[in-house]
């Protein structure tokens, strides 16, 4: 089956383009590197051994991406292509709605009009909000977006759902992912934030390798164990095998099928946590000083993962601390070059 990712050279789409060659499918790249550099396929081709398809192209761009369909027979679209950073997102919101939607329904026109049947969304557990229970089920109600990027993954999932229902023969999932972390065993693919991180990792990665000069850890008065958030930290490997699991599962679908999954593994830690597993298992000492609270945070939440498992047969294996192995591994390797 030949599969389009739409974001491919990005850090979820790279992780989940060798698991699709790993599981047999032929995946299709496209990018326009906005967020990620063509080096990423060259990680790629070393762990592969292949040289994947790859297009420089922008989802919004409706004629080059039907002229790709008409020349490329998909059996399958995941879509990762999209703005994804929060705080960027509240002062530019106009910058993501036009982005992250009108490049989702470019893609849902091509598929109907290519007759594409298989399409995985790259959703985000940000439709919750601060779930008022944790950990959260599928059926948690989704609460007002805090963001502007969070507000496109729940618009985007209610794009889907009626485009579905207008039976335009494309079966759709959505996958709810919680916080993605560390990289590819082999140190050749992992997270490229450009600038200044603001996920948690990549900052305690580039905090450890000294390009940062300390983590600030953004409140410690939440009602947690021991006063930082709590999060569902699975590993990018896991995530990216989540999403060839999907493709399986629409395979076997009725048309029309649309269903929403969490991708989380099933834990919640808190921040100090990650940062004691990060100091134990790579043998350091972080930096690091507990700081006022990040605006727009929520104080916790984590997966309840019994539907994936059970429908999509599906579960994460790696640990948060190989996760922060792989992550630190990863950046080793790029500050060493
Ligand atoms: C995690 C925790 C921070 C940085 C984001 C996106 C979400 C999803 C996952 C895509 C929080 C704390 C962070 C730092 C800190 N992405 N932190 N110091 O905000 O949970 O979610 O990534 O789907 O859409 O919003 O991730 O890594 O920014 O923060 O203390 O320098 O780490 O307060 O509690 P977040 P994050």
């Amino acid at each position: 089956m030949k599969i389009l990712v739409t974001g491919g050279a990005g850090f979820i789409g790279s992780h989940t383009v060798v698991e699709l060659d790993k599981a047999g499918f032929e995946p299709v790249i496209i990018d326009n590197l906005y967020n990620s550099n063509r080096d990423v396929l060259e990680g790629i081709k070393q762990i592969s051994g292949k040289d994947f398809p790859f297009y420089e192209i922008d989802c919004n761009d409706s004629e080059k991406i039907r002229e790709l369909f008409a020349k490329e027979r998909f059996d399958g679209v995941i879509h990762f292509a999209a703005y994804k950073a929060v705080g960027e997102s509240v002062e530019k919101p106009l910058n993501y709605y036009e982005n992250n939607l009108i490049s989702l329904m470019v893609l849902l026109r091509a598929m109907a009009e290519f007759n594409v049947p298989n399409f995985v969304f790259s959703s985000s557990c940000t439709v919750y909000g601060q779930p008022d229970a944790i950990p959260v089920t599928e059926s948690t109600p989704r609460k007002p977006a805090n963001s502007p990027y969070g507000n496109t993954k729940a618009i985007g999932e209610d794009i889907i759902r009626d485009f579905i229902y207008a039976k335009p023969g494309v079966k759709a999932i959505s996958l709810r992912y919680f916080n993605p972390i560390g990289a590819h065993e082999s140190s050749l693919i992992g997270e490229l934030p450009n600038g200044v991180p603001s996920n948690l990792v990549p900052f305690i990665t580039q905090t450890a390798a000294g390009l940062r000069k300390s983590l600030t850890v953004f409140g410690s008065d939440y009602d947690t164990s021991d006063g930082t958030c709590i999060r569902d930290f699975i590993h990018v490997v896991d995530l990216a095998k989540a999403h060839v699991k999907a493709l399986e599962l629409l395979n076997s679908e009725s048309p029309d099928y649309y269903d929403v999954f969490n991708v989380g593994t099933g834990e919640g830690y808190t921040v100090l946590e990650l940062i004691n597993t990060f100091e134990q298992v790579n043998g350091l000492k972080l930096n690091y000083t507990i700081g006022p609270r990040r605006e727009g945070d929520i104080e916790k939440i984590y997966a309840q993962s019994d539907k994936v498992n059970n429908v999509m047969k599906w579960r994460a294996e790696k640990t948060m601390a190989e996760a922060l192995r792989d992550a630190w591994n990863w950046q080793l390797k790029i500050t060493a070059e």
